[in-house]
């Protein structure tokens, strides 16, 4: 059932174009594993990027550039997308893809760890950032939270994907770092005066999982 609705959603919102379909459809040629976000998922970036005029987004989690070409087409001339990958295949297929989507002006690709890459954010002056996607390693989560914090303003928008996992983050005594740090992230998320945030279950075309969204605020 809930794969029939999640077909239909995608049928009347998340129309790709030809890119992003052959981005979908590269995985067995490139290598990089199909776990892109889903076109509706696209489109719920869009949407909010648009609904904050955000200019600087920050994305941890490159994969192929899915979400990053998502994303920079949700931007005003001059915008601009980061995006952290540890994988430089990942990188090399994302920059092949940027450049074929147009857009090599508006992503910039950084190859490392994040936890390596996300310091000269600080110091470089790319900060703060109007809109951050946590969607790479989720053992990071709380280390990524604490991040974004420090890189963002108020009025900033954190999404972090993935953080319901089939239902696997209810276990507060799994084995999966994964999922330990996906707990850690939303019990200190709900917990932080300095946001204010929900999760969201979703169902569809990605299986079942879930985002966390996050307004920061100036701690009031
Ligand atoms: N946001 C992408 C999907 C990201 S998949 C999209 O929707 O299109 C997760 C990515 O995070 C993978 O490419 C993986 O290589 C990368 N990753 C995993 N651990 C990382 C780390 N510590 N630092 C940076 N990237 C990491
Ligand atoms: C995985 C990672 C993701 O970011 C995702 O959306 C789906 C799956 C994974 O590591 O399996
Ligand atoms: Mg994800």
């Amino acid at each position: 059932m809930s794969d029939r609705a999640g077909d239909y959603i995608v049928g009347l919102f998340g129309a790709e174009d030809e890119l992003l379909a052959s981005l979908r459809e590269e995985a067995d040629r490139t290598g990089v594993p199909p776990i892109a976000i889903s076109a509706d998922e696209g489109r719920l970036l869009q949407v909010l990027l648009t609904a904050i005029n955000a200019r600087r987004v920050l994305e941890v989690g490159t994969l192929g550039g899915y979400s990053a070409i998502c994303m920079a087409r949700a931007l005003p001339p001059g915008g601009r997308v980061i995006t952290l990958e540890s994988n430089r295949r990942h990188a090399e297929v994302t920059r092949a893809n940027v450049a074929q989507a147009g857009l090599t002006r508006l992503v910039d690709v950084r190859v490392g760890e994040a936890l390596d890459t996300l310091p000269a954010l600080e110091a470089d002056g790319s900060a703060p950032f109007d809109f951050i996607f946590l969607d790479a390693d989720k053992r990071h989560n709380d280390t990524y939270l604490d991040w974004s914090l420090r890189l963002s303003r108020p009025g900033s928008v954190i999404v972090a994907d993935n953080v319901v996992r089939d239902g696997a983050v209810l276990d507060g005594d799994s084995a999966d770092p994964d999922v330990a740090g996906i707990r850690r992230f939303l019990e200190r998320l709900s917990a932080d005066p300095r946001v204010s945030a929900t999760a969201i279950q979703t169902v569809g075309t990605k299986g079942y999982d879930g985002f966390a969204l996050a307004l920061v605020g100036n701690g009031d």
